[in-house]
């Protein structure tokens, strides 16, 4: 049984005319990610690699955690803290936290002072843990973030506060690393040939994700079938394939924007993490679709009227579970002053499905292509599963692109103006 379903109304004519095409350039993409062992790819057969004794140990100290306190605050950025803070959202409870979790909360992804300091309040009245997550060791935001909290865990728990910090980092290098050898915090690594936005299935996703009360063995159950089911060579039988082929016949078609929707607010951030996944990845040379996200039905009244009739930029990929955790029916009254009795006995999941419908036949009568993925539950086994089968989309589609989808090199030029600057203004003052 399939767990993906992707469909397109362009798959027959492509499958039938263009796969020609694409099937060796993506036979010597599959090959490579398959034996590159040296290159930022060990997430390739991570979850195949991760041992039941390791899930197991990372279980417990979430367990840990979660005896002894009210909060886990996660630090990092970007990749470091996507995945977890994605995951976690849409496996909670909207108006609770889930019930086998306590609060998890992202820090050092921005450099509010009005966050820090509310922060830095709620947790007066709460117990805490600390986890830092860097790969580099050395990111500004986290950083800064994790000297202020780290202090503040020193002044709360005195010498106890060494128990209370995870540093999750690179194995081998880094400040963060030497930081965690001479306080003597405890490490969780992040494998050296597995970067950043790849990293969500490793420790940097699974700790906070087993705090936050998700299963992670499930999650990992789901990727492990994914990083399999995607090892298939034949193209029409791999969907991470095909959708790799579909955007890349996008951006050769002309279209610059790819537009993620779905209709169920709690993947907003998974969308968050899909955008920092492609984007990143892709985005080089001058090359690559920019990856944007829209939440429905609330975002048809604001960019839907763009996207059904404005500058033909974009196509839209849906993402769509069949099965949402609850569901909610529509009262029949006798009044029926709101005219609304046609819909009674239906519930807000038929009828958000039917808007989903609707909206897909509107948009693609207005000429915007239209890819769909589906799968059967949000739950965390599908959850692992979509992400694996993302990430090995991602590399394959850039490497069509002939973008090398492994580094951000864009990135440094933005943070060497930043520390420019700062260095500049801190001679003056
Ligand atoms: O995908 C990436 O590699 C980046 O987005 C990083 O995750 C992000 O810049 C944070 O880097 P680090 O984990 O080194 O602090």
């Amino acid at each position: 049984m399939s767990h993906l379903q992707l469909n397109t109304q362009f798959d027959e004519h492509l499958l039938e005319f263009g796969v020609m095409d694409y099937r060796e350039s993506i036979l010597t993409i599959h090959q490579y990610l398959e034996e590159a062992v040296e290159e930022p790819t060990g997430w390739v057969d991570g979850p195949l690699s991760l041992e039941t004794e390791q899930l197991a140990r990372l279980y417990d100290m979430s367990c840990e955690i979660k005896q002894n306190a009210d909060v886990l605050v996660v630090v990092g950025v970007g990749g470091s803290y996507l995945g977890a803070k994605a995951i976690q959202e849409a496996l909670s409870p909207y108006f609770q936290k889930h019930e086998n979790g306590i609060d998890v909360i992202f820090v050092g992804y921005n450099l509010s002072g009005t966050y820090m300091k509310q922060l830095i309040e709620a947790l007066e009245t709460r117990e805490f843990y600390l986890n830092v997550i860097s790969k580099s060791g050395s990111t500004m935001e986290s950083s800064i973030a994790f000297r202020v909290l780290r202090q503040y865990a020193e002044v709360r728990y005195e010498n106890a506060s060494q128990n209370r910090i995870i540093v999750t980092t690179d194995p081998d290098k880094g400040l963060l690393k030497n930081i965690a050898l001479t306080q003597g915090y405890r490490q969780l690594e992040i494998p050296s040939n597995i970067g950043g936005r790849f990293s969500t299935l490793t420790p940097v996703g699974l700790l906070p994700t087993a705090v936050a009360g998700v299963d992670i063995f499930e999650l990992i159950e789901g990727a492990k079938q994914a990083a399999i089911d995607f090892k298939e060579e034949e193209l029409e039988k791999n969907a991470a394939y095909r959708y790799a082929m579909y955007r890349h016949h996008m951006y050769t078609s002309g279209f610059q924007v790819e537009l993620l929707a779905s209709f169920e607010p709690s993947l907003a951030y998974i969308h968050e993490w899909w955008k920092q996944l492609f984007g990143e990845s892709e985005g080089k040379s001058k090359k690559g679709l920019f990856p944007a996200a829209v939440s429905y039905s609330t975002d048809l009244h604001s960019l839907g009227q763009f996207v059904q009739e404005g500058n033909p930029v974009l196509f839209e990929t849906f993402l769509h579970f069949k099965e949402v955790p609850e569901d909610y029916f529509v009262p029949f009254t006798d009044l029926d002053d709101d005219a609304l009795n046609y819909l009674s006995d239906r519930t807000f999941n038929e009828i958000n499905r039917i808007s989903e419908k609707g909206t897909i036949l509107a948009h693609s009568e207005g000429g915007v292509p239209i890819i769909q993925i589906e799968l059967e539950r949000l739950d965390a086994f599908h959850l692992g599963y979509l992400l694996y089968f993302f990430m090995k989309s991602c590399a394959v589609s850039a490497y069509l692109m002939d973008v090398y989808p492994f580094d951000q090199p864009g990135v440094e030029a933005y943070k060497k103006k930043i520390t420019e600057l700062l260095l500049a203004e801190s001679i003056v003052k």
